[in-house]
């Protein structure tokens, strides 16, 4: 891939893969890496620079491989490690890049180390690569909640208690102890002779803890998402760990990248993680935690930007994952600006779609890098009725839980066909998929004018076109309700926020737009949840 241009990630598009759920190639109706690689054609002509794959190592997926039992062997459900460098093969074969997910803030409970730890008993060095500690009589070491409900420890039968931010599946490692560092190392040096392009750092703000783990204090209602000062998260220690890490990076051709999942106070603090010798990326979920709303907008792209300027890495922009309302819901419901811990609601799906191909349109035209979540190419809806006995979230039976609707934008892809499970494989899927999803389907939209695959393959073949490079954004004065900016000296992008329509001065010649532009005598007329893009 040396041909390609350096930087490719300052402003790629890259498109989360949730392997479970996105095609099963043998029928059992959970998706594979065979079946990923088997749709690559689809994602090369979707036009993405890269894939992000959620985990697809072995776990006993008590939180959907996110509790990883052997870091460097493919869960059977998955496929093999010949599967997975079959697939990176044959993504950098059609031009897209691979980035891997890894889980280092904690194991699976079934992880050798964790076994061996429980084996050897209180005192055994081998468990100082977790937290054991003692508790306080019979209440656990100190007051931490764990994210998904309940104290952050559990009671091992020998009378101590181990950490665990998550779920009791997933124990968390003690990342002072140089074994974990040295592992880790091993683990990224894997995927990376494999071929892997980079990764997605899962809760790279939690691996070090404050020493002595002190007490949070009286309020302890903080979760991830909404983290102010805490002894789990965003301590000073983690960025000597991405340091480290950056140097293996940097030893690979082809400029391999890390991007973090860090939930910081501050945008300033999450900027911290791509300082120059640091990660490459950080998501910005203080971008997906904005609601629709022009001022709103506006100060959270600005705040971003600078943000991200001042340490010279670019910024992100993400709208869905797979641990959020998909987007076509969450900017219709009250509290849009809470990703998560929501129960999603059912919203107009029309007018959450226009909605989100709107939002969607005006993410791709940012400076920076975009990250997309599968399906969203699709306007899929969020799933809210899903029965309880379907829903297999780790947190939805825990009360206080932040988490537990997350399986609503975990359904399986629908890809052609008029009935369940439309194209995901032989068999059914392991999420069950609404009855109204056949015109959603891939083969219902590809090539169909106005559908949203479509607008979405557009826009990605025109950002490579049109959009000028750096960070650079203009914002122009525009009538209430409408965002307005320019990019270089011949791109404006035009966003109409408000209730009702807006009739302006037509700038240029229209691109794209994610709903009916009227153009009259040079007048345009944008309906309300439009989005538009201009050459001037
Ligand atoms: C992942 C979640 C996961 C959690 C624990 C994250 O933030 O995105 O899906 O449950 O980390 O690994
Ligand atoms: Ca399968």
């Amino acid at each position: 891939m040396s041909d390609l241009p350096p930087a490719w990630w300052r402003d790629a598009v890259i498109y989360q893969i949730y392997p479970r759920s996105f095609a099963d190639a043998n029928g059992d109706g959970i998706g594979d890496l065979p079946g990923i690689r088997s749709r690559l054609p689809y994602l090369r002509d979707l036009g993405v620079d890269a894939v992000w794959l959620s985990p697809f190592y072995l776990s006993p997926q008590a939180d959907a491989g996110y509790d990883v039992a052997d870091y460097r062997t493919v869960d059977p459900i998955f496929g093999t490690v010949e599967d997975a460098r079959g697939l990176v093969d044959d993504a950098h074969d059609v031009g897209v890049r691979v980035i891997v997910d890894l889980v280092p803030n904690h194991s699976s409970d079934q992880h050798v180390w964790f076994q061996q730890a429980l084996a050897e008993g209180p005192g055994s060095p081998l468990r100082e690569r977790y937290h054991f500690r003692d508790g306080r009589g019979d209440l656990p070491p100190n007051d931490w909640p764990s994210i998904f409900g309940g104290p952050a420890w559990t009671q091992v039968p020998d009378g101590q208690w181990y950490l665990h931010l998550f779920a009791p599946e997933q124990p968390d490692f003690n990342w002072d102890h140089p074994a974990v560092a040295d592992e880790f190392r091993t683990i990224l040096r894997f995927w990376l002779d494999l071929g892997v392009d980079g990764f997605r750092i899962d809760v790279a703000h939690g691996l070090v803890k404050e020493a002595g783990l002190p007490d949070i204090g009286a309020d302890t209602s903080w979760h991830l998402l909404d983290v102010g000062e805490s002894p789990c998260f965003d301590r000073p220690g983690v960025h000597e760990i991405y340091r480290g890490w950056r140097r293996i990076l940097d030893e690979y051709p082809g400029e391999r990248i890390a991007v973090a999942e860090a939930w910081a106070p501050t945008l300033a603090r999450v900027a911290d993680y791509v300082r120059p010798d640091e990660l490459h990326q950080a998501f910005n979920f203080s971008y997906m935690s904005t609601a629709w709303q022009v001022e709103a907008q506006r100060e959270v792209i600005d705040a971003s930007l600078a943000a991200m300027h001042a340490v010279g890495a670019p910024t992100t922009w993400t709208l869905s994952n797979h641990d959020v309302v998909r987007h076509t819901n969450r900017l219709m419901q009250e509290n849009q600006g809470e990703v998560a811990g929501r129960r999603p609601t059912e919203v107009d799906a029309e007018a959450g779609l226009r909605r989100a191909r709107a939002a969607s349109l005006l993410l791709l035209a940012l400076p920076g890098s975009a990250y997309l979540y599968q399906g969203e190419e699709l306007g899929l809806p969020e799933v809210v009725d899903l029965p309880a006995s379907v829903r297999q979230d780790p947190a939805f039976h825990r009360a206080a839980g932040q988490d537990g609707y997350r399986d609503g934008c975990r359904v399986p892809i629908p890809w052609s066909g008029t009935a369940a499970p439309y194209g995901f494989g032989p068999g059914s899927s392991w999420l069950p998929q609404p009855s109204s999803w056949a015109s959603l389907s891939v083969a219902a939209q590809d090539g169909v004018p106005g559908s949203t695959l479509t607008m979405y393959r557009d826009a990605l073949a025109l950002r490579r076109k049109v959009l000028a490079a750096g960070d650079a954004l203009t914002w122009q004065d525009a009538p209430g309700g409408v965002l307005a900016f320019e990019r270089g000296a011949s791109f404006r992008c035009l966003v109409n926020m408000g209730d009702g329509p807006v009739t302006l001065d037509a700038p240029g010649e229209l691109l794209i737009a994610s709903g009916p532009v009227a153009i009259e005598n040079g007048i345009a007329t944008i309906p309300p949840d439009t989005a538009s893009w201009w050459s001037l």
